[in-house]
């Protein structure tokens, strides 16, 4: 058995109450998902600032009649304080997505970016430490490798960062540090690398590449990259993120306190994830004829990005169960259904 099966089979056995922020967006409407699913309570927050009503009625169809009654939806925005008190009450593990997340969107508006992912987050971290909650685990970002050249990214080799947002969500990985040394209080941070699975919002200036190139390919629509194309990423399907929050969220003491790297360990270029993504629509009907257009490099984005796993495996027992291909063939599907 595996530790994830483990976790998955206690949580089952001993049901627990969760609170999700960001829980109608992509990442926190999947982890929504999933708890419901194990029959655990589960209190979500959101204020639909990037999240969406829809994403929560999919998550609805999803479940039976009797999980989706272990829900609890709270509209609200993380820089209120009384808000994120009133949302941890009486929880055991918090899961905290909520964050306004592109790098672009912080270099256009960094004083929004900066309330939402500093203040607010210290908000949660208050509300969460005062309520004596069992652990902390939020969202980190691979953005915090910033500038460092080293390839595969370790965890504790950064560089400097290249964004306003890389610089929130180190900040992050910065206070959520100093409060488990100074109050006892148990964090840890999960650095993501290009997450993509289904709900991942396809529209708005600020979407990310998989869902946006899927959508346009679909519906016909030009697809730009940014740069030559050689620009890789460590593209991670949703189902390994949450795997690692929920290994994390239950981790033994010594794991706790921590940062991970969460991703597959594979670097993809831009190009080459073209060709997957169109492969896939391929197989399903759908061919792309045009090519991509090829436009400048964008200011803050980072060239090349890779993880290594190790220290989550070793520590946690992460173990990712889909690559990128599996994932593309599974997000395919869901945009192929929802792009009417
Ligand atoms: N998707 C990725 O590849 C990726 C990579 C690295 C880090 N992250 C981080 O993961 C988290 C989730 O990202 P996602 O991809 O699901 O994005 P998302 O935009 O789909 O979800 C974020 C959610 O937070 C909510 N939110 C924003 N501001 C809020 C506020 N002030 N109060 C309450 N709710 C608020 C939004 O409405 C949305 O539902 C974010 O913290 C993001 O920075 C994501």
């Amino acid at each position: 058995m595996t530790k994830f099966e483990q976790v998955q089979e206690d949580l089952i056995n001993h049901p627990k109450t969760w609170l999700v922020t960001g829980v109608a967006g992509f990442i926190g409407s999947n982890l929504l998902e999933k708890l419901l699913i194990l029959n655990q309570t589960v209190i979500g927050l959101d204020n639909f600032a990037t999240g969406h009503k829809h994403n929560l009625e999919e998550v609805k169809t999803e479940v039976s009649e009797e999980q989706w009654r272990r829900f609890t939806f709270l509209e609200g925005d993380i820089r209120n304080i009384e808000t994120c008190r009133n949302a941890v009450e009486n929880v055991d593990y918090v899961l905290h997505q909520a964050a306004l997340g592109s790098v672009p969107r912080s270099i256009n508006d960094p004083i929004t970016t900066n309330e939402v992912n500093i203040s607010g987050f210290m908000n949660m971290l208050v509300a969460a430490k005062d309520e004596e909650v069992k652990s902390f685990t939020y969202a980190a970002s691979s953005s915090t490798y910033g500038d460092h050249p080293a390839l595969p990214k370790v965890e504790e080799n950064i560089g400097n960062p290249l964004s306003p947002y890389a610089v929130t969500k180190y900040v992050n990985e910065l206070y959520a540090d100093v409060f488990s040394r100074t109050y006892d209080f148990k964090t840890i941070g999960l650095r993501y690398f290009n997450v993509f699975g289904k709900r991942q919002d396809p529209n708005g200036a600020y979407a990310a590449v998989i869902p946006r190139w899927t959508d346009a390919m679909i519906t016909g629509n030009e697809i730009f990259i940014n740069g030559d194309g050689e620009t890789s990423r460590d593209f991670c399907y949703i189902e390994n993120v949450i795997q690692m929050n929920l290994l994390a969220a239950t981790a033994e003491k010594s794991s706790l306190n921590n940062v991970f790297n969460v991703a597959v360990g594979e670097r993809t270029t831009l190009n080459s994830l073209f060709s997957t993504i169109r492969g896939a629509l391929y197989e399903r009907g759908i061919s792309v004829e045009n090519p991509p257009i090829f436009k400048d490099f964008r200011v803050g984005d980072v060239k090349h990005s890779l993880a290594n796993i190790d220290k989550a495996k070793k520590l946690l027992g992460y173990s990712p169960k889909f690559t990128l291909n599996q994932g593309i063939e599974l997000a395919t599907c869901w945009y192929i259904e929802n792009s009417k």
